[in-house]
């Protein structure tokens, strides 16, 4: 009965292979919940970052307002709505991060600054670029509708002036690399 017995201490091999790989794969599971929770900790881009409102610009009317909060306030004002995922690391730190560089491009709560880039924004939803399309797919009330869009456009330029008319396009660069939504192939400049 030779040949049973070494199948036999192959099967019983087997079975304790089987069972040190699915112990080590709970320890990893287990590790990887631990490093999970501990990011959590982490005190950034937690939503508790809506500075107060300083000033707004004069809009040409409460429909260019509306539009604009519910298109681009999530990422140029400081009444910024986060979802629920926005709560939970590391997706947090991305959002924070584009909510972060679009203030500082433009922040309609704090009108006056000097960096506000209002001038630019006709032409951003004109051309699509704005809002980041990847940004409607998480948030579809954000789309701006072909319907809505040329009065959109039009408010834009009446409250915040612009640069459509003229031929000068943005020549600035997009920084893709660190961007959670990143800019349409269109908006850059290697297009
Ligand atoms: C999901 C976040 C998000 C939303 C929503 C969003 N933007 Fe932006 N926006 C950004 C970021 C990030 C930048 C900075 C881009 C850069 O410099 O790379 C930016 C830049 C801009 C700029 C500066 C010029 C430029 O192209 O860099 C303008 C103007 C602008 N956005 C207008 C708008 C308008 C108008 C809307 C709504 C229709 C909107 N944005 C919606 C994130 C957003």
């Amino acid at each position: 009965m030779e040949p049973m017995e070494g199948e036999e201490k192959e099967k019983q091999e087997k079975k304790h292979t089987k069972w040190v790989k699915s112990v080590m794969g709970l320890v990893a599971l287990g590790e990887a919940a631990v490093i999970f929770i501990g990011l959590q900790f982490i005190p950034y881009g937690r939503g508790y970052n809506n500075p107060p409102v300083k000033a707004e610009p004069k809009w040409d009317s409460s429909t260019t307002r509306e539009l604009f909060f519910r298109a681009c306030g999530d990422c140029h004002s400081n009444e910024v709505v986060w979802p629920w995922y926005g709560y939970i690391a590391p997706i947090s730190w991305f959002i924070q991060h584009d909510i972060d560089t679009g203030r500082a491009a433009l922040n309609v709560s704090e009108w006056g600054r000097e960096e506000n880039e209002g001038s630019e924004a006709a032409e951003t939803v004109n051309n699509g670029s704005m809002p980041p399309w990847a940004y409607t797919i998480l948030r579809s009330s954000a789309k701006i509708s072909a319907s809505e869009k040329e009065a959109f456009v039009q408010g834009l330029v009446a409250t915040f002036g612009s640069e459509l008319k003229g031929e000068q396009k943005s020549k600035k660069k997009v920084d893709d690399s660190i961007r959670f939504f990143p800019a349409r192939k269109d908006d850059r400049e290697d297009k």
